[in-house]
C-alpha cells in the first residue's frame, strides 16, 4: 500500500486532481449503492433487467415507469459533504477533473464544473435508437433534425425545433416522443448491454492521463470500462487514493483510506488545505 505521507503529499502538491467516483460516493445523500440493489430503492425490480435496451424495446413503459420511480428518490437526495468538499477543492489554481459513473448529478449541484459522466445523467432523455431493427432495415436510416436518432416518421411535425426537444423530461405518464419525428425517448443513461459514448470515454482517459494524483471514491470497480481507470493512474506511477468502506481489488496498491466518503472527504481535504 501507498505509505500515507507520501500520498498525502502529492495530494497536496497537485496541480491537477482527477476524481474517480461511483456508487458509494451518494450513499450517504440517501442513495442505495448499486450492489445494495436488493434493499431499499432497487428491491423490487433487478436493474439487470430492466435497465436494458432489450428491455425497453420489449415493453417501453414499464422501463420508463421504472425510471421515473428511481428518479423521484433521487431528485430528493443532495450532495453531501463529500460531494461539497470535492468541488472545493478546485480553488488555488489546482484543476479538478471528476469522472463519476452516476447519473444523479449530485456532483454539479454540489458545485462542480466540467464534470463527465460515464454513465449518462439520469435527468437528459435521448431518442431510442433500436439497433437490431437498423441493423435489419432494407434502407439506411435518416437522421432527425431534432432529436438526432433515427428518424421514425411516425408523427412528422417540420415546425418542431430543438428547444422543443430539450424541453421534454423524464416524467410520470406515457413514454414520451420525439416532436419531429415520433422516435420513442428514453434517459440518457447507459444501460446493461451498452457500450459507453466514445467521446465520454475519451474525456474521461485524457483527464487520468494528465493528472497527479487520483482520488477513488465508492466504487467497487466491478463495470468495465470504467473500473479501469484507476489502473490506467497507477500505470503512469500516480500516486492513487481510495475512500471506500470495503476492500477492492485497487486497494493493495493505493492508499486506501477505510470508511465513509462523506467523513472522510472532508477531513482528508482540510489536512491539505493549509499548504
Ligand atoms: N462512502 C464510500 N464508499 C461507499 C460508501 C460510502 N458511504 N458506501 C458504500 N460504498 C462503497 C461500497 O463498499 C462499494 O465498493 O461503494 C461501492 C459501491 O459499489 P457499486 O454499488 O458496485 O457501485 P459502482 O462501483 O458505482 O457501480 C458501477 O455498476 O450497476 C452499474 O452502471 C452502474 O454505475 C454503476 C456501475
Amino acid at each position: 500500500m501507498l505509505p500515507v505521507t507520501t500520498a498525502l503529499e502529492a495530494l497536496r502538491r497537485a496541480r491537477r486532481i482527477a476524481v474517480f467516483t461511483g456508487a458509494g460516493m451518494s450513499a450517504e445523500s440517501g442513495i442505495p449503492t448499486f450492489r445494495d440493489r436488493m434493499t431499499g430503492l432497487w428491491a423490487q425490480t433487478d436493474p439487470m433487467e430492466v435497465a436494458t435496451p432489450q428491455a425497453f424495446r420489449a415493453d417501453p413503459q414499464w422501463v420508463w415507469d421504472w425510471h421515473v420511480h428511481v428518479a423521484a428518490a433521487v431528485t430528493l437526495a443532495r450532495p453531501n459533504p463529500g460531494h461539497r468538499a470535492i468541488a472545493a477543492l478546485a480553488t488555488g489554481g489546482r484543476r479538478v477533473d471528476v469522472i463519476t459513473q452516476n447519473i444523479d448529478g449530485l456532483h454539479q449541484a454540489a458545485g462542480s464544473g466540467g464534470v463527465v459522466e460515464l454513465h449518462g445523467n439520469l435527468f437528459r432523455l435521448k431518442p431510442f435508437i433500436d439497433e437490431e431493427a437498423a441493423f435489419a432495415a432494407a434502407e439506411a436510416p435518416v437522421i432527425c433534425g431534432v432529436c438526432d436518432g433515427y428518424a421514425a416518421w411516425d408523427d412528422c411535425d417540420p415546425y418542431a425545433t430543438r428547444e422543443d426537444f430539450a424541453e421534454l423530461r423524464l416524467a410520470p405518464g406515457p413514454v414520451p416522443r420525439c416532436p419531429g419525428c415520433g422516435a420513442l425517448l428514453r434517459p440518457d443513461v447507459v444501460w446493461f448491454n451498452e457500450m459507453l459514448d466514445p467521446a465520454v470515454l475519451d474525456a474521461a482517459m485524457a483527464a487520468v492521463d494528465a493528472c497527479d494524483v487520483l482520488l477513488c471514491i465508492g466504487s467497487s470497480l466491478e463495470v468495465e470500462p470504467a473500473a479501469s481507470l484507476p489502473w490506467r493512474a497507477l500505470r503512469r506511477g500516480v500516486p492513487v487514493l481510495e475512500i471506500n468502506p470495503q476492500p477492492t481489488a485497487l486497494s493493495a496498491q493505493a492508499l486506501s483510506l477505510r470508511g465513509r466518503a462523506a467523513e472522510i472527504l472532508p477531513e482528508l481535504l482540510a489536512s491539505i488545505a493549509g499548504r
